[in-house]
């Protein structure tokens, strides 16, 4: 059970790790990051992941190492670690320079990949469900901060979670300058209406989650009816059931939102039922 930092292709303990405060991921933000974990000790949807670390990075114009060198030092450092099972994060930075936000100033990029034992959420959790809050924090707009962009800048997603938390709520649910609801602070939404899964559309501004997007494609496997749609907080009052869905998560329910009660106020059969059917293929897209 060790956590394990490859930073550059050196890989050491987590406390012998360092990197410069120079570094424009730490001054800025300026980066861009994964968070992935393993099944059956083997990265779970590691294509999409980079996939969307590779988005991110363009949008950004970020330079990323090849991805099989990404692919080799991750299952390296993973090896190194020799846990069970693990939470990886990938951090690809824009480097260091002089005290200036120019871009085009900066060298040194950094590849840092973390690997420490998973803690999965206790079945506890996913008994109870979450009560969520809606913050007075909006979502940045996709022509402020695009949310598809999964930059190291969260600090939108933090000062919505700081104030949720203070009224002692699990997590926060952002909506955007419109008023229609976007995602969680690290994960995405979904809600069933009328026995059928809906989520905002990417347009509204929101992290193409690779959970999400697996969950879109096995319901519709499954034959369960799904859609996107722009959603706002009247329609949680009509909603069976309120779901969140992340690589960390999986799929958990909501039970409240505000002091509002979502369904019967306990864990619906819709998210046990997906989050049944994505460990089921998350376990066999490991197996080999
Ligand atoms: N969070 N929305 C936001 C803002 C997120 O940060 C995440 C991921 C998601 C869900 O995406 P995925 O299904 O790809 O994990 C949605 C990760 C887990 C994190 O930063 O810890």
């Amino acid at each position: 059970m060790t956590f394990q930092i490859n930073i550059d292709g050196t890989i050491t303990d987590a406390e012998q790790a360092t990197i410069s405060v120079l570094d424009r991921g730490f001054l800025y933000g300026d980066s861009v990051y994964e968070v992935i974990r393993t099944y059956n000790g083997k990265p779970f949807a590691l294509e999409l992941h980079l996939n969307r670390l590779n988005q991110s990075a363009g949008r950004l114009g970020i330079p990323l190492p090849d991805r099989d060198v990404l692919t080799n030092e991750l299952h390296r450092t993973l090896h190194q670690a020799g846990n069970d099972e693990s939470y990886c994060r990938i951090i690809v930075t824009r480097g260091s320079g002089p005290l200036n936000l120019d871009p085009t100033t900066a060298v040194d990029p950094k590849t840092v990949i973390m690997v420490k034992h998973l803690d999965p959420l206790p079945d506890q959790v996913y008994e109870q469900g979450l009560r969520l809050a809606i913050p007075k924090v909006r979502r940045t707009s996709r022509e402020a901060l695009d949310p598809a962009i999964k930059s190291g800048n969260y600090l939108n997603s933090v000062l919505a979670l700081a104030e949720v938390r203070k009224r002692g709520f699990d997590d926060a649910l952002l909506l955007d300058r419109h008023g229609r609801i976007t995602e969680s602070t690290s994960s995405n939404v979904f809600v069933v209406i009328d026995g059928a899964l809906v989520t905002p559309p990417l347009e509204t501004g929101l992290l193409a989650g690779v959970t999400r997007g697996l969950i879109l494609s096995l319901a519709e496997q499954n034959q369960i009816s799904c859609r996107e749609q722009q959603l706002t907080p009247t329609d949680l009052i009509a909603a069976q059931e309120v779901i969140l869905t992340s690589t960390l998560r999986e799929v958990i329910s909501v039970v409240a939102v505000d002091d509002r009660r979502i369904g019967t106020g306990t864990p619906g059969p819709m998210a046990a039922k997906l989050r049944k059917i994505l460990r089921r293929y998350a376990i066999e897209a490991t197996q080999h």
